[in-house]
This record gives structure tokens, sequence and C-alpha cells, in this order.
């Protein structure tokens, strides 16, 4: 298995952080970590790719502007903590990403300001430029992935302590802590989501192995289950995936785990059991699950529910699901029981899905990259033929997906199609 896009990503940006030479072993040949290489690049990095190993060294930051890259990607904010440690001023272009949800950054831009940034938004870009960053107090509202990796890179090298509140502890956070660590940062994990930050004058070079894409951990385990086939996957960490195993467990799929990986399969042809799901920030049942999770409801006996409180607008790819033949009804009423910041505003981030419903091929195009993964596990289940268009979102988060399906037996191919 791959190292993870979200950590990968993540410590390209922190590399930045240092004139010294940065090695990441088990690299992702992925859309996602170009676009960032592409950005490193625009700012002074140079960078050496072969097979999964990435070497990047950034001795002088030559730019503060990073490039305008393509608006799918969502990193070039992590960048401002970086070059304001360096060089005082950055510029970075307004962000794309997914089509989930507003996905608004104003806890990015409070915590930078709060350090000592002031930034202004301009067209296009935001401006910021500072004195010199100092240690301070977050409160995060949320414990938002982004936010918190935005507040370290920026508070590691800042004057003094900083504590951040309510901070995300995902895996991925967690890899980039301890390769921040193996820089020469000070940083403590407290209890109940505090962060604590003691600023260093300088980071050095780093040899660091990216921990194994959990996401494309569950999206093979999907893949076993839905077609009922076997599948080990290599470099599984079972750690990072505690809850969608028990969620498998209740579903009546079965998993094994070895040192090497865990193995998914699906032991007879009986329908799945029905299932509520509500999807959290870490160590709750992750977000990017729910879409390939949701192939395995519509293949349940019974009324199951996915309760979505991480994103408001993450259930588009249900109505492909339905046109292939599933019973799936979105909802505004929160069918679960987790607290969720999206109660009574109108936002369809429920889904009821009936089952079990078989799937018949259909023409698809794929609005983001986890929706994608759904929906060609969706038809790699269904009866028939699909055709499926915008796979450059998958081409952004899975290394060779066509080549890997295809040593697992699946028919599928890359087509150029005629858009006359
Ligand atoms: N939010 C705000 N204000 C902010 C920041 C976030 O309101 O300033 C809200 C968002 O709108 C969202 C929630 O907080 O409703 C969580 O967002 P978060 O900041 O945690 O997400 P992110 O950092 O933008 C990362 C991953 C996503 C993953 C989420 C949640 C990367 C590049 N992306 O996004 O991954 O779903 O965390 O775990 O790390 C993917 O890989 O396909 C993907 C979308």
């Amino acid at each position: 298995m791959a190292g993870s896009k979200n950590a990968a990503t993540k410590m390209m940006v922190a590399s930045l952080l240092t004139s010294e030479k940065v090695i990441l072993e088990n690299f992702p040949r992925i859309g996602d970590t170009e676009i960032t290489a592409e950005l490193c690049r625009s700012v002074g990095s140079k960078v050496k790719i072969r097979d999964h190993r990435l070497e990047i060294q950034t001795p002088k930051i030559t730019n503060f502007r990073v490039k305008q890259l393509s608006q799918r990607n969502r990193i070039p904010i992590l960048a401002l903590g970086p070059l304001l440690n360096r060089i005082k001023k950055a510029e970075v272009p307004v962000l794309g990403g997914d089509k989930i949800g507003h996905r608004p950054i104003d806890f990015h831009i409070a915590s930078l300001t709060k350090l000592g940034a002031k930034i202004t938004i301009e067209g296009l870009v935001y401006k910021a430029k500072t004195k010199g960053l100092r240690g301070t107090s977050i409160n995060l509202f949320y414990p938002s992935v982004g936010a918190t990796e935005n507040t370290l890179l920026a508070a590691v090298l800042a004057k003094g302590k900083t504590v951040i509140s309510g901070a995300a502890i995902e895996p991925e956070i967690i890899d980039l802590i301890k390769f921040l660590q193996k820089m020469g940062a000070i940083i403590e994990l407290g209890v109940d989501r505090k962060i604590y930050i003691e600023g260093v004058k300088r980071l050095n070079g780093v040899t660091h192995r990216i921990i194994p894409d959990r996401n494309e951990a569950v999206s093979f385990a999907v893949m076993a289950l839905a077609t009922k086939g076997k599948i080990l996957v290599k470099g599984a960490v079972q750690g990072h995936l505690i809850n969608f195993l028990n969620a498998v467990r209740r579903l009546g799929g079965n998993f094994k785990i070895f040192p090497e990986g865990i193995e998914f399969s699906r032991r007879n042809n009986r329908p799945f059991n029905p299932l509520v799901i509500e999807t959290d920030t870490h160590p709750g049942f992750m977000t990017d699950w729910q879409q390939p999770f949701c192939i395995l409801l519509t293949q349940a006996r019974g009324l199951s529910v996915i309760h979505e409180t991480v994103y408001e607008d993450r259930f588009g790819y249900t109505q492909d699901l339905n046109r292939m033949g599933a019973k799936i009804k979105t909802t505004t009423k929160c069918l679960g029981k987790l607290p969720c910041r999206f109660s009574k505003k109108g936002y369809n981030h429920n889904c009821q899905i009936k089952g079990p419903t078989p799937l018949s091929g259909s023409r698809i195009v794929i609005p983001d990259i986890r929706a994608g993964i759904a929906h060609i596990i969706a038809a790699l289940t269904a009866k028939g033929e699909s055709l499926i268009t915008g796979i450059a979102h998958i081409d952004r988060g899975y290394e060779n997906l066509e080549g890997r399906l295809k040593k697992l037996g699946a028919d599928i191919k890359r087509v150029e199609i005629d858009k006359n």
C-alpha cells in the first residue's frame, strides 16, 4: 500500500521550514504529490523523485508567491507558515478542493493572525506578512485537520510557546508531528485535544517513512467485501482502522489481522446486516470512508443510515448510486446521536439506504475523489458495463489504480472519449 496522500503532501510543505535536505520514503506517486512538488518548486525547492522516494531541499526561498496551481488542491494555504517563518511574507492562491461543502479556511486565518501574521485577501490571492511569528494560545472551534497542521507549521519556528486547544489528532497529524520532532521541533501532546509547541530557532533535514494510506486501505477492503472476494491489504494498520473494522464486523464481513496487513473477505452470500454509521473526526468513523461503505449498505437487508457530521454536502454521489439501482434517500434531519453542526440548517447531510438492491452498470461522472472510488467499487459490483468519467480525481489520490485492479481480476480499461 502506498504512503498516505494526506501525510505526504503536508510533509512536503513542512520541508520548506528548513534549508537542509528532507527525504520521504514510501512516497505516493499521485496527482496531489505532483501538484505539491510544483508548489514547492515555485518557491525555490529542488525536488528529486525516484520510485517511492522523494528528496526535497529548499536552500533559499526564492519566491514568496506560491504559484496558482490546479484549483483542485487545497495544499497552498499550508505554505503560509513556512514562508512567513523563513522570509516573513507569503502569497498563496485561494483554495480549490473537492465539491463536498463550503470548506472555509476561517480557522487557518484566525490562527495565523493570532500568531502575528497580517493577512489580507486581494482578488484570488491571500497576502500575508509578519514582523516575526510569536507563540500564543489558539482555540479551534472544530478539530480541523488543515487548521491544526497550519498552526503547527507556523508555531514550530515562532518565538515562544503555543497551545492549540481543540486540535485534530488524525494519524496523519501524528505522523506530521513525528516528522517535525525529527526535524528538531518541540511538540507535546496533551490530553483533551491539546497540543503544546515550544518554538525553536531552526529545524534540520530529516529522513522519514510516511504512514500507509488508511483511505486506500478502506477502499480495497470495501472492494473485497462488495465483490465477494478476498484481498490482503498489505501494510494496512489496525490501529488506524479500529472503528472501520468494527463496522465491517457488525455488517457481517470478515477480516483477519496479519503481521503484513489485513485480509478482508466475505464468507457467504447472505445479505449484510443494516447499520447506523456516523462520521466524525478521529478516532471516529472517518468522513472519507462513508462513500465506499455506502456501497456495502446497499447490499444490507433492511434500512441503514449514514449521518455525516464533518462535511455538510457529501451525499451528491448517492444520486448516481440510485441510477444504478440503489434506494437511497437523503434528508436534512439528523438521524444519529452525535452532536452535529449541521442540525436544523437545511443541509442534506443524512441518508437512508434501503437494501439489498442489485446494482447495474451506468454512465457516471466522478465529482470528487472519495465519491469516485465509491463509484468504481459500485461499477465493479454492478451487473453490466459502466462508463466512468472524471478519473483525474482518482489519479489525485490513488497510484496506478487501474493496474492494481486488473491484478485483482477487474475488467477495467482507460479509454479516450471523443467529446464531439
Ligand atoms: N472548517 C471550517 N473552517 C476552517 C477549516 C475547516 O469551518 O477554517 C470545517 C470544514 O468546512 C469541514 C470541517 O471543518 O466541515 C473539517 O475540515 P478539515 O479542516 O478537518 O478538513 P481538511 O483539512 O480541509 C482533510 C483532508 C480531507 C479529509 C478531512 C477530514 C487533506 C488534504 N484533506 O481536509 O481529505 O476528509 O481532512 O478528515 O488532508 C480526501 O483525502 O479526499 C479528503 C477530502
